[in-house]
């Protein structure tokens, strides 16, 4: 997969993908990351925002300089990008559309900053409008970190057991069940017994009925 990020402050993303999983999916060569800074493309460089019509507070992203960065990374390459536009308008991310996305070739995430970007960028570059959460952050560099964390470990290959990513709360519409290490017994607070059994079936069946017992006792809107 490709991962184009328009962005104003590409410096942000250097420590989140030069580590753990989404460092290991580029060294296996399963992902690429490529940072483009919207001010570069500007017409005039210094020059990414102007004051709303109609008044208010704040600064809005102008058009231009995300068209034209837009357009210059068109012409690197032939295959069409899925353009996400983060936004708290957008639709909710959630485990389902992660995957969905994981099986894109190439997706370009757009970063907005200030009170954001002008609508025109909206309606004129087919965009998917998408949201991590009823809550405004101050930029979408942080929302495009996480979706692409959310993303890239569902990449096949990426992480090392295929299991992890299937039994993962929200996979099955179910929270996971509790999960321990050793020691067996930490300050009298002992792990079940079952778990140290070796039974498979009786481990696989105390694993489902305490992911349901736990996703019914915190998320009811899932189990329904
Ligand atoms: C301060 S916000 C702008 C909010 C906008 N004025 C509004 O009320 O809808 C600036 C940028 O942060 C990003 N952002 C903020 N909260 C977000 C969220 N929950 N999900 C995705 N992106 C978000 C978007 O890229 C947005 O353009």
């Amino acid at each position: 997969m490709r991962i184009d990020i328009v962005t104003l402050f590409p410096e942000m993303f250097e420590n989140v993908l030069g580590h753990s999983i989404l460092k290991i999916a580029r060294e296996k060569n399963l992902v690429q990351y490529h940072l483009f800074n919207i001010r570069e493309y500007a017409d005039n460089r210094r020059c990414v925002d102007d004051r709303p019509y109609g008044g208010g507070p704040g600064m809005v992203i102008k058009p231009e300089p995300v068209f034209n960065t837009v357009e210059a990374i068109g012409q690197q390459t032939d295959i069409p990008s899925k353009k996400i536009l983060l936004t708290p308008q957008g639709q909710r991310l959630t485990q389902s559309i992660a995957k969905e996305l994981a099986k894109e070739p190439y997706l370009m995430l757009m970063c907005g900053h200030y009170e954001g970007f002008d609508e025109r960028i909206r309606t004129g570059l087919d965009v998917f409008e998408l949201s991590i959460g009823d809550f405004v952050l101050s930029g979408g560099e942080i929302p495009a970190m996480v979706v692409i964390d959310a993303v890239v470990r569902l990449i096949p290959g990426v992480l090392g057991d295929l299991d992890s990513a299937i039994n993962e709360s929200f996979s099955c519409d179910l929270l996971e069940h509790p999960q321990y290490t050793r020691p067996a017994d930490y300050r009298g607070m002992k792990v079940p017994e079952v778990l140290l059994s070796g039974h498979h079936q009786k481990i696989k069946e105390w694993q489902k009925d305490h992911a349901i017992k736990r996703t019914r006792e915190r998320r009811p809107d899932l189990i329904e």
